[in-house]
């Protein structure tokens, strides 16, 4: 028995796929079924995979349910966080989905899952990347102060979601968490942010993240120890499909 990860599968049956990486980066050729060989070399039904958000490219449920349906025939128990492309999962409609796709999948906001003494929290997450201004010298030179602002109510919003998640599994007894999010937890400048004091305050041993493409953007925020925490980059092509043991 044990835990996976993995983000940003991005599929595509019944949508139409547009974005540039995916449709002419190798590691993005017949992605779906690298995974599916991967999945079923790697993952036994004991298992549980939590799937960190922009699962599919389609723009309502219907769009999506070849897509959900290829994730449900995955092996294990399967977790579903959101992500910025994911346009079927309206946050406030968890409910129905749940309802819906019980129990193949478990759709993670404003609740949480388990795995054996760990409760599984996460929201989609929010990083504000700019459009700041950095000299040559890597220097904040300026700020776009209505979108610095915008990003702010995101990031709050997120953030209590993420605190709602964490505390009704605390009301349930939980003291170990692992936390998952699709946005990076900080900008490119690797600064604390509301999502890593968040893994703090409630002592989340892992911190797994996803939404980063292609090798120019990797690094974009911490992987390894930071401040007592693990971090973890799980985006797909990343990981180039293989999910990734988070624990036994
Ligand atoms: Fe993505
Ligand atoms: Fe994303």
């Amino acid at each position: 028995m044990a835990l996976y990860a993995i983000g940003d599968l991005h599929l595509h049956f019944q949508s139409e796929l547009k974005a540039p990486g995916q449709l002419h980066d190798r590691v993005w050729k017949k992605h779906e079924e690298k995974f599916k060989k991967n999945c079923a070399q790697m993952l036994t039904d004991e298992d549980t995979l939590v799937l960190v958000g922009d699962h599919s490219w389609g723009k309502n449920l219907a769009q999506c349910e070849e897509d959900l349906q290829y994730i449900c025939d995955l092996p294990g128990r399967k977790i579903l966080t959101r992500g910025n492309h994911d346009m079927f999962w309206d946050a406030k409609k968890t409910g129905q989905l749940n309802e819906r796709y019980q129990p193949q999948l478990a759709f993670l906001q404003d609740n949480y899952e388990t795995y054996r003494d760990y409760a599984l929290v996460g929201t989609k997450g929010f990083t504000f990347e700019g459009p700041f201004y950095v000299d040559r010298r890597g220097r904040i030179a300026g700020w776009d102060e209505a979108a610095e602002e915008h990003a702010k109510k995101l990031v709050d919003r997120e953030l209590k979601r993420l605190r709602k998640s964490f505390e009704l599994a605390k009301e349930d007894g939980y003291r170990k968490f692992i936390m998952f999010l699709h946005y990076p937890p900080t900008n490119i400048l690797e600064e604390r942010s509301g999502f890593t004091d968040m893994a703090e305050e409630y002592g989340a041993e892992q911190v797994i993240y996803a939404h980063c493409h292609g090798e120019s953007r990797f690094h974009d925020s911490i992987q390894g120890e930071y401040r007592g925490r693990q971090y973890h980059l799980v985006s797909g092509d990343f990981l180039r499909w293989k999910p990734w043991k988070v624990m036994d």
